[in-house]
């Protein structure tokens, strides 16, 4: 094994050198080398794929691809695919979707779909004239964008609006040119990103050029579109009777758990630490989804909690109404996500997903991502508020806990069916494995 050294030009090796490399630095290099290998795809053209899609690739990292099936939205029968790695999240969308199929399903609706970009800039100049000259600005900007909105306008999108922000109470002779866009079907950001970098390009040089602004320069900071799309908006909920919750656990009532079930989301409400768990609850459903379509889900997380703390203080991002005997639970969500461009066609499961999924418009993904966020967060205050997390999660860790001893296929079937009646713990099953064993 070598000592851990500044490698240079590591990224100029072939995938042979490089995994050679990096397994001389373990103490098993050789078995490393074949561990490594044995997640390459076994078609040379596919794993290709894989490797273009990052860089210094030298394996895959497989993660679960499960299915919900049976989620009813807005009356359509859905199969969603699911990508994560941690147990039980799927059987509890699942279960949700079960449930919520013989109360009429859950229903969405897409609120808005305006995504954001920025130009942030200085200029020492007087900030009246630089107003002055927007309106003339904005009709050279739009203009000299047209190659690149031509297509997007096509499609039915394209620049929706640009204004001058003024933000020196902020920073010192700063402001913000501030575009929003309808990106269609894609999430957008190369398009966002090409036109804010044109619009740049546009200020500077005519502020350069203009007799009235040019005693002082703009200078550019940067220009990249915003990951925060509160304007992006979909809504997903369920409801029903209370008297309808009847059977949602055999040990409590239909108007026990509507009260518990409020006060739990109410708590969620007030209280940050409840309330990020909570939220994370949410995005185990909506990150699995967008991971299976090959959609950002750091820019989906990243807006999502900006998002849930809009009015200074970190909240839950669902709320409940409780009103003439009606339960009605919505997620609200900014969602941005793409069904064309990125990884959506190239990668063969996100193709595959689509596929199953009907080959949605974004606006239909976005309704689908919410639903599956709601049906885990739904599953998981359910289970919360009646018999606790541990015992369903654990009966569904039961199999990782068994890997780890190394469990042979009728060890698991025994252990799953001694563990069916009795407490999963660690330690339950090491027991049980080492008695089995004897
Ligand atoms: C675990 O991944 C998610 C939960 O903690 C969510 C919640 O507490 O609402 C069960």
């Amino acid at each position: 094994m070598q000592e851990k050294e500044i490698i240079i030009g590591f990224s100029k090796l072939s995938k042979e050198q490089k995994i050679k490399k990096i397994a001389s630095f373990c103490p098993n290099s050789d078995e490393i080398e074949k561990e490594l290998k044995s997640f390459w795809h076994p078609e040379i053209a596919k794993q290709k794929i894989f490797d273009e899609f990052s860089e210094n690739t030298i394996s895959n990292f497989f993660f679960p691809y499960g299915i919900a099936p049976n989620v009813i939205i807005n009356g359509k029968n859905y199969m969603i695919p699911m990508v994560i790695e941690e147990s039980s999240v799927v059987a509890a969308a699942s279960n949700s979707a079960k449930f919520w199929s013989t109360r009429g399903g859950f229903h969405t609706r897409i609120i808005s779909m305006t995504k954001i970009g920025q130009v942030h800039f200085t200029w020492a100049g007087d900030a009246e004239k630089l107003q002055k000259h927007f309106p003339k600005l904005k009709q050279l900007f739009l203009e000299g964008t047209e190659e690149i909105t031509k297509n997007m306008q096509e499609r039915g999108g394209g620049v929706l609006d640009i204004e001058l922000v003024d933000m020196r109470h902020e920073i010192d002779n700063y402001y913000q040119i501030k575009a929003s866009f309808d990106t269609v079907d894609s999430m957008g950001a190369n398009f966002i990103n090409s036109c804010l970098e044109e619009f740049a390009d546009i200020l500077k040089n005519y502020v350069q050029e203009e007799e009235s602004l040019k005693e002082t320069p703009v200078q550019i900071i940067m220009s990249i579109l915003s990951n925060y799309t509160p304007e992006c908006l979909v809504e997903a909920w369920v409801e029903c009777d209370i008297k309808d919750l009847e059977g949602v656990d055999p040990d409590i009532t239909a108007e026990d758990f509507a009260w518990k079930f409020e006060k739990a989301v109410q708590v969620a409400t007030v209280d940050t630490y409840r309330a990020t768990t909570h939220n994370k609850g949410i995005f185990n459903g909506i990150d699995a989804v967008v991971l299976a379509t090959g959609n950002d889900f750091r820019a989906v997380e990243a807006c999502g909690h900006t998002y849930a703390a809009r009015d200074g203080k970190y909240r839950s991002l669902t709320f409940i109404e409780l009103e003439n005997g009606k339960f009605k639970y919505t997620l609200q969500v900014p969602l941005s996500l793409g069904t064309v461009g990125g990884l959506t066609k190239l990668h063969p499961l996100a193709r595959f997903t689509m596929e199953l999924l009907g080959d949605p418009h974004a606006e239909d993904l976005m309704q689908i991502a919410a639903v599956a966020g709601l049906a885990n967060n739904f599953g998981a205050l359910r289970s919360l508020t009646t018999k606790g997390i541990q015992k369903g999660h654990m009966k569904m860790h039961l199999l990782n806990i068994l890997n780890n001893f190394g469990a042979s296929e009728t060890e698991k079937h025994a252990a799953v069916e001694y563990f069916k009646t009795r407490k999963v713990s660690f330690s339950a099953v090491a027991d049980f494995v080492k008695e089995i064993r004897k």
